[in-house]
């Protein structure tokens, strides 16, 4: 018997796992919590909100005259990084470690609430130093390091704006960015540690700013981590590390409106243009406050809690650098890779800190569950009881290796719905009150109003699948997409009235728990991160060898969706491009230079032609019917039915790896 045979198929996503009576006497959230919400939804949210400190109340708790531009706790006054770092101190607590960091080479270190609050503090004056005043936009590109979570709250805590950009984008992603938010200050390091290298970081700032090709940055502060080489500009680039000895510990945090901007976070839509999805302070930080506590059950005296995401994502925005800090947690916070120096990291790490709540995705699970059983077993993993999902669906095998492997058989799971611009989970279980199926993110937490309607704007029955809608105005809602108001009404408001459409497929099953069934536009999730099939084909196409490109989604066993493009080749360019192996190598690092190694294609399928609708609309539904190798549906609306042939026929000998 294999390690692994317990695992039964299928049919387990009709299993049910209540709470255990002594989980649910013990939890945060009581059943009362969802009645609350239900009477008297915004004086909920108004309670929610209350749990802050505010430098000035609020009075009115929605403003939704025009939508859907909603205001927040717009009358009342707020400090993010207060919030965050010196309540918890005066309340007693600055004794209490805020971050244990473990970095990847195995060095680590403990900081408290109050060495955090500090650090914070010099940071902020520096920050002023340089002359980043409330308003003005910060980017951040930094590896998973404390100094990368001190950087986003001196920003917040002094009113400017943070944009922080993935480690893994490249110079070119992070130049468009940089631009687009006209920056004024980029914080970097000279690299971090992955995979058991020294990556450095600040070369691609450096290719970013190169020439003055961004020339409303002033300055580039620099983290030095690795001590690798670094190029320098004279007058430009300052080192964090001597900027913050000198800087006074002294400053007195001030409060901003609730409406006043918090950060911008680039994700990728339908267009090849990222959107920066803008968030505001006193409506997100409730939101995250409110779902970290009571969705992760969490018990700020005696938690460890770990959420394994990187900063440049909503989820180390929402989940690691204030959800947790906010409620006063003890958090992990890991700079590696999980395989590194081998596939028992994670496993030491939870073993090493007494992690209690662990929050990741469903491909590391994934990734976990191929290797078996037996390295996870090595470790003593008892200390955990609460485990989170996010980013995609997870399938119930994974999610019974979860709690069977993982939790002990006995933790709850709580697979949590949520997207960049909701700012905060949205649909999940409450641990301590819901009966959990796995598979299905279940219902919407108490405050949170959703409907699934058919394209006419029909409300669906159980078991219809339609679209997914949030049919009332959220706290950590987004404002707006930087800069560009009507494509966030277009994308966002314009399919049906003051209501938000998500762009995810849903059905509720007949005991009403919501199950999610992928995006119903153009939009990929590899490994849990967004990816946009028209940013890739708009990278393709800008290389010489390509005429036209297609991108699309394929199922994928490990990161849910893989990405697989054809593309057709200039004629002329065939022969200096040599045979398809070649041109697919090329290609892909094309796509890893333009966008980051995220988005490069694992297929590069070379076509003669695309499928084509008569108005020129490539037909990307069949493509995917190829790249996941089922017979091609129904091509009657191709202009030339003939061209679907062509290609299924091609693609035996397709290029890939
Ligand atoms: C899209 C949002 C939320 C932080 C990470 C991703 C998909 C997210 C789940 C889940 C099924 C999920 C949706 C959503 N998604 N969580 N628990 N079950 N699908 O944030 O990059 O903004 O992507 O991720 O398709 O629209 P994001």
């Amino acid at each position: 018997m294999s390690a692994d045979s317990w695992i039964e198929p299928l049919h387990q996503e009709n299993r049910h796992f209540a709470p255990t009576a002594e989980f649910s006497k013990n939890a945060i959230a009581q059943p009362a919590i969802y009645e609350q919400a239900k009477a008297d939804r915004l004086g909920f949210w108004a309670d929610q909100a209350n749990q802050l400190h505010w430098h000035k109340p609020f009075t009115q708790t929605l403003d939704w005259t025009n939508p859907p531009f909603a205001r927040w706790f717009h009358d009342g006054e707020i400090n993010i990084s207060y919030n965050c770092l010196d309540r918890h101190v005066e309340a007693g607590n600055g004794d209490r470690v805020a971050l244990f960091f473990e970095g990847e080479p195995g060095d680590n270190r403990e900081i408290t609430y109050a060495e955090l609050t500090d650090e914070v503090k010099r940071a902020a004056n520096v920050l002023i130093g340089l002359g980043v005043k409330p308003g003005d936009r910060v980017a951040i590109y930094m590896p998973m390091i404390p100094e990368a979570i001190v950087a986003m709250q001196a920003v917040a805590r002094i009113g400017a704006v943070h944009s922080v950009i993935f480690g893994g984008f490249s110079a070119e992603s992070l130049h468009t960015r940089i631009e687009d938010a006209q920056a004024t200050l980029v914080i970097t390091a000279d690299g971090g540690y992955r995979k058991g290298r020294a990556s450095a970081l600040k070369p691609a700032v450096d290719m970013a700013l190169d020439g003055g090709k961004c020339p409303s940055v002033k300055n580039v502060l620099v983290v030095k981590r690795t001590g690798q080489e670094v190029g320098w500009v004279e007058g430009r680039d300052i080192d964090w590390g001597t900027a913050l000895a000198s800087a006074s510990n002294d400053h007195a945090a001030q409060g901003f409106n609730a409406e006043h901007p918090l950060f911008i976070l680039y994700t990728s839509g339908t267009t090849g243009k990222p959107k920066g999805i803008l968030h505001t302070t006193g409506g997100y930080l409730t939101q995250v406050a409110y779902t970290h506590k009571n969705v992760f059950d969490l018990h700020a005296d005696t938690d460890v809690y770990w959420c394994t995401a990187d900063i440049g994502w909503i989820t180390g925005h929402s989940y690691v650098a204030y959800g947790p800090l906010a409620n006063g947690a003890s958090q992990v916070i890991y700079e590696g890779t999980p395989e590194t120096p081998d596939w028992g990291r994670w496993w030491s790490i939870v073993q090493k800190y007494g992690v209690s709540i662990l929050y990741t995705a469903p491909t590391a699970i994934r990734s976990f569950m191929k290797l078996g059983s037996q390295i996870p077993k090595e470790y003593d993993l008892s200390s955990i009881r609460v485990l989170g999902s996010v980013g995609e669906p997870i399938n119930p095998e994974a999610w019974m290796w979860y709690r069977n492997i993982i939790g002990g058989g006995h933790a709850p799971i709580v697979d949590t719905w949520w997207q960049t611009e909701t700012g905060a989970i949205m649909i999940s279980p409450l641990p301590g009150i819901t009966t959990l199926k796995p598979g299905s993110a279940q219902i919407a937490l108490p405050g949170i109003e959703m409907k699934i309607l058919d394209d006419g704007g029909n409300v669906l029955g159980r078991e219809e699948p339609g679209l997914l809608t949030i049919t009332e105005p959220w706290p950590s809602m987004l404002r707006g997409i930087w800069g560009d108001p009507d494509r966030y009404k277009e994308t966002y408001w314009s399919k049906f009235k003051n209501i938000y459409f998500a762009g995810d497929g849903a059905k509720f099953d007949e005991e009403g728990n919501v199950w999610l069934l992928g995006r119903v536009d153009d939009v990929m999730n590899v490994s849990g991160h967004r990816l946009s099939t028209a940013e890739i084909e708009s990278a393709l196409v800008s290389h010489p060898y390509v005429a036209e490109a297609a991108v699309v989604g394929a199922k994928d066993e490990t990161t849910g969706q893989a990405v697989v493009a054809f593309v057709i080749l200039r004629r002329n360019q065939l022969e200096n491009a040599g045979s398809d192996a070649d041109v697919s190598k090329i290609l892909r690092d094309h796509v890893t230079k333009e966008i980051g190694p995220i988005a490069r294609p694992r297929t590069i399928m070379v076509v003669s032609e695309l499928p084509k609708t008569r108005s020129g609309k490539i037909m990307r539904r069949l493509l995917r019917d190829v790249a996941e190798d089922r017979p091609v549906g129904d091509v009657t609306t191709l202009a030339d039915t003939s061209v679907m042939d062509i290609i299924s026929g091609k693609i035996a000998g397709g290029a890939s790896d």
